[in-house]
């Protein structure tokens, strides 16, 4: 099953061997374990570790083949990279999939989950695994009786709960400090911002713009969904279909990826484009597009890093609550001066912070090799 959200290049049946992926791929380690508890594959993907120990969820869905899966893994934890280097966490870029034919419940769960915290385990720390998609953290609590390097389980076990309020906090911080650039104001007062898909990240983002008096506009696949929430909160709804030529001062992307593509860009009517939603852009160029346009994207991967602040902070670095509340806050900072920097030198936001991702990674290259 594949989403707009997940493009998977390698395409099923394209013949592309496990060898080439392992070979043509920049990261570190691939591992790949048979599940006995399914009929399906583990695989783990430690992209790097320069900044730390890697981290990153764990994704379960159906795969053409094993390869696919190996290709997924090596896509998301090259992301996950760039999110810790970006938002300055001392973590590296790792990532795990399970391939599985149907998606396991009961005792069949439970013992995948297991053999995943047994793998987890017998890599030393080198990858600390969280929830993705179809995992969760009460998933996250049984890989938690078989190995320590696991983050964002239940509270009630400890960990931090669900990550979408910290997400939602951050893209409010990032949207207000980006607005601010744009605009001349962070006041959303009057800003007509348009939430695409109001669960739980966009749910919470329309909600505090609504408080901040910002004239909100919603749309959401489940339209009852949007309907109650613009009754609550005094939001306007408009079709699916329509957001494409809402006119508006921001758009929040919030729901699905690849939204950002040429047609799209073409016909937005906005000047800044500020969302959760992860893989906005189709391809890089779109960034070049959205620029050409005079409308400012913020790239999803620095604005929606609230969510990994909260977990990661919470539960591997020892942070209080009020420290992660002030690092989710502090993504209004970064954005800020991502954007300063983009207009200063002329790059686009995306090739602005691929730049701070590299000299992060370049800096502790270095000092690793002089500690060598
Ligand atoms: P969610 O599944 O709770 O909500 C997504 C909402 O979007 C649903 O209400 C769905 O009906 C709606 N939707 C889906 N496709 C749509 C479309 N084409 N048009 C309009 N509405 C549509 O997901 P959540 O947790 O709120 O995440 C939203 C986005 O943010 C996702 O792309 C996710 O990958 C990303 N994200 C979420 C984080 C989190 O902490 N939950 C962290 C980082 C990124």
């Amino acid at each position: 099953m594949r989403t707009m959200e997940d493009p998977i290049t390698v395409e099923a049946g394209e013949a592309i061997s496990l060898e080439d992926l392992v070979e043509g791929w920049d990261g570190e380690a691939t591992v790949v374990r048979r599940a006995r508890a399914v009929e399906g594959v583990i695989v783990v993907a430690v992209h790097s570790t320069l900044l730390g120990p890697s981290a990153g969820g764990c994704r379960m869905r159906t795969y053409g083949s094993t390869a696919e899966a190996v290709h997924d893994a090596h896509r998301l934890s090259s992301a996950m990279t760039q999110k810790f280097a970006a938002c300055g966490l001392p973590f590296g870029g790792g990532k795990s999939v399970i391939s599985v034919a149907s998606i396991p419940t009961d005792d069949d769960r439970r013992a995948l989950f297991h053999e995943v915290g047994e793998l987890v385990e017998s890599l030393g720390g080198v990858y600390i695994v969280a929830p993705d998609m179809n995992t969760s953290d009460v998933d996250m609590d049984v890989v938690g009786e078989r190995t320590r390097h696991v983050f964002c389980r239940t509270e009630s076990a400890g960990g931090c709960g669900s990550p979408a309020p910290a997400t939602a906090d951050g893209v409010h911080a990032g949207m207000r400090a980006a607005m601010g650039h744009v605009f001349g104001t962070d006041d959303p007062k009057g800003r007509v911002v348009l939430v695409q898909g109001v669960g739980a990240v966009g749910e919470r983002l329309a909600r505090h713009l609504a408080a901040d008096g910002a004239e909100v506009v919603v749309c959401d696949l489940d339209r009852a969904r949007a309907v109650a929430l613009a009754d609550e909160i005094g939001a306007r709804v408009v079709p699916t279909d329509a957001w494409i030529g809402e006119p508006c001062d921001v758009f929040a992307p919030c729901a699905a990826g690849g939204v950002l593509e040429p047609s799209t860009i073409a016909s937005l009517r906005c000047r800044l484009v500020a969302g959760a939603a992860n893989n906005q852009l189709r391809s890089p160029d779109d960034a070049v597009l959205l620029a050409a346009r005079d409308i400012t994207w913020v790239p999803d991967y620095v604005l929606n890093a609230g969510g990994v602040l909260k977990g990661a902070g919470l539960e591997l670095l020892g942070w209080s609550p009020d420290q992660v509340e002030a690092r989710v806050a502090g993504i209004g900072t970064i954005v800020a001066s991502l954007l300063e920097r983009a207009d200063r030198t002329g790059r686009t936001t995306l090739q602005v912070a691929e730049d701070v991702v590299a000299e992060r990674l370049a800096d502790a290259a270095a000092a690793r090799a002089r500690h060598t």
